[in-house]
């Protein structure tokens, strides 16, 4: 199965998806890789891997609209069957979506939904919750919204730093994404 990974950023979760293929966790090929910030990181680790990325900038384009519908040409092109956001900071405009109607599935670090958005890790630190975790779910025209489609939590105390817990719910995601993506293939997207 063919899928696209769309990163803004470091790419963590990228290179956690791309392990568990090559040591054959996860019956998937990486077609595509979207990437909307020309200088990310993610985007030296897909090249080492020899995947072929996408770079473009938003602010190039007239709309939304503009720049999905190239992105929807290349994956219809490359032949993608799930789109897995990892990390991509945009919220999906209906180019997009109803290309691909629950095909596409966000990671966020937070136990949705609480904590939508930006530095989710720093807004449940701020409140002060005792429980943390990591979401998994469909993608919709919200940001971080649509269906769940799975969740971890774990404890946290007053002496855990921030870098600590980002660390924890980094090790959380690098093993739960690629088992949930492995799962819903497995299940033929339904
Ligand atoms: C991940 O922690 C992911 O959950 C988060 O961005 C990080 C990307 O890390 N996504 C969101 O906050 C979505 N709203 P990575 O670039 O190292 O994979």
């Amino acid at each position: 199965m063919n899928i696209a990974i769309f990163a803004s950023g470091v790419g963590s979760n990228y290179t956690a998806i791309s392990n568990a293929i090559k040591d054959g966790k996860l019956d998937a090929t990486i077609n595509l890789v979207v990437c909307d910030k020309e200088n990310a990181e993610v985007i030296k680790k897909v090249k080492k891997d020899n995947n072929e990325i996408f770079v473009f900038n938003p602010k190039k384009f007239n709309s939304k609209s503009e720049y999905e519908k190239i992105i929807v040409e290349k994956c219809i092109e490359k032949d993608i069957s799930l789109i897995v956001l990892a990390g991509y900071m945009r919220i999906l405009g209906s180019t997009l979506l109803d290309a691909f109607p629950n095909r596409i599935i966000n990671i966020h670090p937070s136990l949705l939904p609480a904590f939508k958005g930006k530095d989710a890790i720093g807004q449940a630190i701020e409140y002060g919750v005792k429980v943390m975790g990591v979401s998994i779910h469909y993608v919709n025209s919200e940001m971080d919204g649509g269906k769940i489609i799975a969740q971890k939590s774990f404890e946290v105390n007053d002496r855990l730093t921030k870098e600590e817990i980002e660390n924890k719910v980094h090790e959380i995601e690098h093993i739960l994404y690629p088992t949930v993506i492995q799962k819903l293939i497995q299940g033929g997207l339904k």
